[in-house]
């Protein structure tokens, strides 16, 4: 028996990788309990799902505060408040800094759209679609300070098709993170679990 990791969403979007989380915990594939979500931006649909779903959320807007660090500070309390054991960036537009990454050293994952070290930061797709490759994919990896760079937990390749649009590409990449990412979950949970215990 292990007991279920607790988990810390953080989201900024319309929160179709955190749906699929809950679902693969629903399904018992990860074995988890999602403390808190956290987004940063009032408008997001993400929230909507939290409330379908019954997970506690909580709005921490970057808008009202004065600095990075003071926001990074506030969803480093409520992290630490929950006890929470793993963070999930699930779609978080926003670079967090060392107060978060270094709390949570390597207890922090992303996920990006597309195959890293190919194609950092903003619109990864247009990026993949405008040097005309032939895969593409996603990532889930570590976050470190430099954005898009911590070492890869897991990846899954996405052809691009020649009559792929933008839309149908993002499509067929978000399928594959929806697989992946709570692949991930896990083996990062495992693997904290087993330091976990190795340290007693
Ligand atoms: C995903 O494509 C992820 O790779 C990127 O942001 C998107 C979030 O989508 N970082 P969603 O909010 O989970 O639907």
């Amino acid at each position: 028996f292990q007991p279920k990791i607790r988990l810390g969403i953080l989201a900024s979007g319309n929160g179709s990788n955190f749906e699929y989380i809950i679902k693969s915990i629903k399904n018992k594939q990860l074995n988890a309990e999602i403390s808190i979500l956290i987004v940063n931006n009032p408008n997001c649909l993400a929230i909507n799902k939290a409330i379908k779903y019954d997970i506690p959320y909580v709005i921490i807007n970057h808008r009202n505060c004065n600095s990075r660090l003071e926001h990074d500070i506030l969803v480093k309390k409520k992290l630490e408040e929950l006890s929470v054991e793993l963070v999930v960036m699930a779609g978080w537009m926003r670079i967090v800094g060392d107060e978060i990454i270094n709390r949570f050293n390597n207890r922090l994952i992303n996920i990006h759209p597309s195959l890293l070290p190919s194609f950092k930061g903003v619109d990864a797709i247009q990026q993949a679609i405008d040097k005309r490759v032939k895969i593409t994919g996603c990532s889930v990896h570590y976050v470190q300070k430099e954005v898009d760079s911590g070492s890869i937990i897991i990846q899954a390749a996405v052809p691009l098709e020649e009559q792929d649009s933008k839309e149908t590409l993002r499509k067929r990449i978000q399928d594959m993170e929806h697989i992946i990412l709570p692949i991930a979950i896990a083996k990062v949970a495992k693997k904290i679990r087993t330091s976990f215990m190795g340290n007693k």
